[in-house]
């Protein structure tokens, strides 16, 4: 048995009295796609942050790579972490967001080295070669002196993976990625999804382009109102869903 990239055990997030995570469970092997679908409040961000410990979990287990999120664990006993060591751990994950939060005033190229110069030290020259190929790979080579708004939203989304990936993560979270895109510039983006899901990346991906989830997901959740409601491969749930609110749900967005 192989450690699982994310496990999750029961993992419970309020905010106030509401609870938007009730006993999240699953299991999300290294080299998957993992998708997540489910209506608008069901809780897909708020369990991707947890991933990357922008929320804190209220109770449960969350594990990254077999490493508690946001706790260590000695003789049976749980210690949170301090910030720097959260630090640490947030490193491992790279996250692309439905807007795409581009640095304005930073080139594509600056863009895609800040983080290895400012968080890791990296020597500036191995750092813009990596950030020039990574560029090359999303497919924006040409692009690289631009700023944010001289790009398009598709391009900015692109290289906001291309930054994400600067860190070498183990994990990559993606949080609707296309759904602030013009339609004619999704499918660039998700040919960068393809293309990094060949390349054998663990990839997380909340989204409502079930093309993308059938052809490149391994798994797919469907979650509503804060539970795991169902699961499969996508062909599975897409297919033959089995309990009625997945039904529903897809009679809408299929
Ligand atoms: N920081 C917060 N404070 C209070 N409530 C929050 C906070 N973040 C999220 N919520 C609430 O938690 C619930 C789940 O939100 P979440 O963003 O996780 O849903 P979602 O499934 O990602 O929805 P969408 O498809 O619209 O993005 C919502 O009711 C939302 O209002
Ligand atoms: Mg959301």
């Amino acid at each position: 048995m192989t450690t699982p990239m994310v496990k999750a055990e029961d993992v419970h997030k309020s905010f106030g009295q509401v609870e938007v995570l009730k006993g999240i469970n699953l299991e999300v092997r290294a080299r998957e796609v993992f998708c997540l679908l489910g209506p608008s409040g069901s809780g897909k961000s708020t369990f991707l942050r947890c991933i990357n410990h922008l929320e804190r979990v209220d109770a449960g287990r969350l594990s990254v790579d077999g490493q508690l999120v946001g706790y260590k664990e000695r003789a049976g006993k749980l210690y949170e972490l301090n910030e720097n060591e959260i630090a640490d751990q947030r490193q491992d994950i790279g996250m692309v967001f439905q807007r795409f939060n581009l640095f304005a005033h930073m080139t594509a190229l600056q863009n895609v080295m800040m983080a290895p110069i400012q968080v890791r030290n990296e020597p500036k020259k191995d750092v813009r070669e990596r950030a020039l190929q990574l560029l090359e790979r999303v497919g924006l080579a040409d692009q690289s002196h631009k700023y944010p708004s001289q790009l398009s939203g598709g391009q900015q989304q692109r290289v906001a993976i291309a930054r994400a990936l600067a860190m070498k993560p183990k994990l990559m979270l993606f949080d609707e990625p296309t759904s602030a895109l013009d339609p004619e510039l999704v499918g660039e983006v998700l040919d960068v999804m393809r293309n990094l899901a060949e390349s054998g990346m663990t990839m997380i991906v909340v989204t409502h382009e079930i093309g993308f989830a059938r052809e490149v997901g391994d798994s797919l959740v469907f979650m509503d109102a804060g539970v795991v409601v169902e699961q499969g491969t996508p062909r599975e749930v897409l297919s033959n869903p089995q309990h009625a609110r997945t039904q529903a749900f897809l009679s809408k967005v299929l």
